[in-house]
């Protein structure tokens, strides 16, 4: 797009704080079958923090813990609890980012910086989105290291993974009423486009609602929904999110997969816990959505749900939180021709968020 003034390659990578970023990386290994790549810590040479790198398909994670009580990665993790602390983009030119940004209305987080090692150089920066999340610029074309200067390479072999490919799309929650602010945010200070918006009357159900809006970069590759609590009979799951968290911040990680029932069944083998639907919600599913290569009762088997629109169909599922407070998730996504989120799913989606919801007294 030719007045693209952000021009973006792909999400680079996502950045979690964590308290035990060790026993994470074990956690992402086994149950979601990501690689280590790469690491840093008192080994490398880092005095303030571990970090392991891991991959599958294009997406990379970065699990970061505190050396020292006094470090803001800690004060992170004890406000947010294990969180999404940066979204990072790989772009041509990081500092032209950083120019293009502020101007517009970003806060600047880090300013231009570049780190060279003997594997070349990295230059990145960084502004401030919701809450405590940076988004980072990163340029890694003059880079050939495993990582990140400071990083040595990690794990030799190359583990199946479970066919997660890419990143489809991160989801930030955000308070009652500042969703607007971050759509123009986003569109204004990064020249996203809206792609789809869903109001209270697509996402109420009897107790708690939410609004949201779908903001996508100009080649459709960087999609972020952003959430906000909408006034329902009992708490909102947005709002349940924001009070756990202490503020805005990531809510969910959609993970792309071409299988997604190869995919579920390895995670689910591995323990990584899911929500359940109703078993009438197959019942009902070939009247709604009409006839599927997928095997129905292997989707009901798995919990997976399905949806479907004017372009084609997506299958999707979404695991309970992650860590103890009901805050981060993941969803596994498999597109085929769809670009929506599962609208109709929704109502029996967010009916199974209730009934947990419930069971952590917070409804
Ligand atoms: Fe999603």
């Amino acid at each position: 797009m030719s007045d693209d003034f952000l021009p973006i390659q792909a999400i680079d990578h996502v950045e979690l704080y964590c308290g035990n970023a060790k026993q994470a990386a074990h956690f992402y290994q086994t149950g979601f079958g990501f690689a280590p790549v790469a690491g840093s810590g008192l080994e490398t040479g880092n005095r303030r923090a571990a970090s392991y790198v891991l991959a599958q398909g294009d997406i990379r994670l970065v699990l970061t813990a505190a050396l020292g009580p006094d470090d803001p990665i800690a004060r992170h993790v004890q406000l947010h609890g294990d969180g999404v602390a940066v979204i990072a983009l790989r772009v041509p030119d990081a500092a032209a980012a950083y120019r293009a940004t502020t101007p517009r209305g970003a806060t600047g987080a880090i300013p231009p910086t570049e780190v060279a090692d003997d594997h070349g150089r990295l230059r990145f920066a960084a502004i401030r989105a919701y809450g405590d999340t940076l988004i980072k610029f990163v340029d890694r074309a003059g880079y050939r290291g495993p990582f990140a200067p400071g990083y040595e390479a990690r794990g030799d072999s190359e583990p199946a993974g479970v066919g997660l490919a890419a990143i489809d799309h991160l989801v930030g929650n955000v308070e009652l009423g500042a969703m607007n602010r971050w759509v123009a945010f986003f569109a204004q200070t990064m020249g996203f486009s809206q792609l789809v918006h869903f109001d209270d009357a697509d996402i109420t159900t009897e107790y708690s609602a939410l609004m949201s809006k779908v903001m996508q970069d100009g080649t459709g590759r960087v999609k972020f929904p952003i959430n906000e609590p909408a006034e329902g009979k009992r708490k909102s799951q947005i709002q349940e999110y924001l009070d756990y968290y202490h503020g805005p911040g990531v809510q969910h990680i959609a993970c792309a997969t071409d299988d997604i029932i190869h995919a579920v069944s390895q995670l689910r083998d591995n323990g990584i816990e899911f929500l359940r639907v109703p078993a009438a919600y197959y019942d009902e599913l070939a009247a709604r959505v009409g006839p599927l290569p997928q095997p129905v009762e292997a989707l009901a088997d798995l919990g997976i749900l399905v949806d479907r629109d004017e372009e084609g169909y997506l299958l999707q599922i979404f695991t309970r939180p992650v860590g103890d407070r009901p805050t981060l998730f993941f969803e596994i996504i498999e597109r085929r021709g769809s670009r929506g989120f599962g609208k109709g799913n929704f109502r029996a989606l967010f009916e199974a968020i209730e009934r947990e919801q419930a069971r952590r007294g917070n409804l």
